[in-house]
């Protein structure tokens, strides 16, 4: 598992950003997910062994079902991208950015995660949720 290891960046921020450990690297699935809590929030934890960059962390929720089942997805890879495929309805996600191959206005939120010696962590503020046409809560309205 020492390959999967990221270099710690520095932890706490002022702005209360911080890691947050969220399980350990023996909960990983190789080429699948598993769930874990960030807060309120729930997380998809997705390994792939095989890529350089082999963690993602996504939101859990599929906004399509409304059911947060997106860690039991298939995970795959769609013209280069990594992606999973939701289980019920079965659109895709980039592990990357969290997009909707079949709708762009639709992208769950994506968050950095890393392993810290076999801690899964997940910094609590997501990549660049801010900007998108929709985000998983208003696709799910
Ligand atoms: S953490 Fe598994 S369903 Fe929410």
């Amino acid at each position: 598992m020492t390959s999967m290891t990221k270099k710690p960046r520095s932890t706490e921020q002022t702005d209360g950003a911080t890691w947050v450990a969220v399980g350990q690297s023996n909960d990983l699935v190789p080429d699948g997910g598993v769930g874990a809590r960030l807060g309120d929030q729930h997380v998809a934890i997705f390994w792939l062994p095989s890529e350089q960059d082999a963690l993602y962390a996504l939101s859990n929720f599929c906004p399509f079902s409304n059911a947060h089942i997106l860690a039991r997805g298939i995970v795959g890879d769609l013209g280069g991208e990594p992606v999973v495929a939701s289980p019920l309805y079965k659109q895709h996600f980039s592990l990357r950015t969290g997009q909707c191959m079949e709708d762009e206005s639709v992208r769950v939120t994506v968050w950095p995660v890393r392993l810290n010696e076999g801690v899964i962590e997940v910094f609590n503020q997501p990549v660049a949720a801010q900007n998108l046409n929709a985000t998983n809560e208003e696709a799910a309205a």
